[in-house]
């Protein structure tokens, strides 16, 4: 036995970080590919004292409840974290981490590789030369959607919208933007246009979205959402499954109401294999990798691991989501 503080990593995770991590703690790291159940996750609450979690982990109130009083910090690798309950776990006095900044970059490098993809049907192209139907060359043949000059409108302007945004400029768009408030500053440094969701959709040749999940988040891009989108649109979904509803969006494509998808997230993750959507040729379908650089990768378990580190100290972590919880209690 030791004394060292336990934490159970809910994947495997970066070498280097998992080194410092068990430098300091005494670490256990679920082996699966597959997430640990919430049965597992309740029976290792009540003994550990740290979790870094993914955000395929459901992590609600009552695993929460079941960890403590051990449970010091649950540390989140990903910037999104609505998987778990912080309201919960600021009530119980728990400080929950996340990774913001760290991947803003990559994320939006793989909204615009989707972009790209889906207006330009890369993947269609590709999957007719691997099963080999490569065509000659002819004035027809797989034309796509010329990207250069159009218009993008992007739903939620925090820092993976404004990366977006920004490579915009370099392919000469018009930009639109929706988010709950308005960013003046952003408007200047950016030159983007703030506009109704209704109108962004309705003028945007490309729509991007990268808002949080939150209830009023859900299913956004409803039926009624793509009736108002232009018939020439292409989507791309970089930020979470269940901002948009997967039966419009099947809707939307099969009956062309919309042009493309670009998608690396959906609701359920992962999609069924029998899912109609796979069985078009007009959305380009990635599973949840847009953060998925092997440096921010690492950046990212980096920072999960200073985000325990210091919840097992008692220290304020340096990454959180819940500051309120540092907040004194009224009595
Ligand atoms: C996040 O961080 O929330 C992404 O969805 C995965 O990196």
């Amino acid at each position: 036995m030791t004394n060292k503080p336990r934490v159970f990593v809910t994947r495997a995770i970066h070498s280097e970080a998992l080194a410092k991590l068990a430098a300091e703690a005494e670490v256990e790291v679920w082996p699966e590919a597959y997430p640990p159940s919430k049965e597992v996750l309740l029976a290792k609450m009540g003994s550990v004292n740290g979790l870094l979690t993914m955000l395929t982990d459901p992590i609600d109130e009552q695993v929460i409840a079941r960890g403590t009083p051990a449970l010091k910090v649950i540390a989140q690798l990903a910037v999104g974290y609505d998987n778990i309950d912080v309201a919960a776990a600021t009530r119980h006095g728990i400080p929950v981490g996340h990774t913001p900044g760290v991947l803003t970059e990559t994320t939006a490098d793989f909204a615009w590789a989707l972009l790209m993809a889906a207006a330009r049907r890369v993947g269609e192209a590709e999957r007719e030369v691997r099963s080999g139907l490569w065509q000659p060359w002819g004035p027809d043949v797989l034309t796509g959607l010329d990207v250069y000059g159009k218009t993008l409108g992007i739903v939620g302007l925090g820092r993976i919208g404004k990366a977006v945004a920004r490579r915009a400029r370099g392919f000469s768009m018009k930009v639109l933007y929706n988010s709950p408030t308005r960013d003046l500053d952003a408007e200047q440094e950016l030159d983007v246009e703030y506009v109704t969701l209704e109108r962004l959709l309705a003028q945007s040749d490309f729509v991007s979205l990268h808002l949080y999940y939150s209830a009023e988040a859900h299913h956004l891009l409803n039926r009624t959402a793509f009736e108002q989108m232009k018939p020439n649109a292409v989507l791309v979904n970089t930020a979470r499954g269940a901002i948009v509803d997967p039966e419009a969006l099947t809707w939307a494509l099969q009956t062309r109401r919309i042009a493309a998808a670009g998608i690396d997230v959906f609701d359920p993750e992962p999609i069924p294999a029998n899912h109609p959507l796979l069985q078009l040729e007009n959305v380009v379908i990635t599973p949840h990798i847009a953060s998925a650089g092997k440096e921010t990768r690492q950046k990212m378990a980096m920072m999960s691991v200073e985000n325990i580190l210091a919840g097992l100290k008692g220290a304020p972590i340096p990454y959180c989501a819940n500051p309120q919880v540092y907040e004194p209690r009224g009595t």
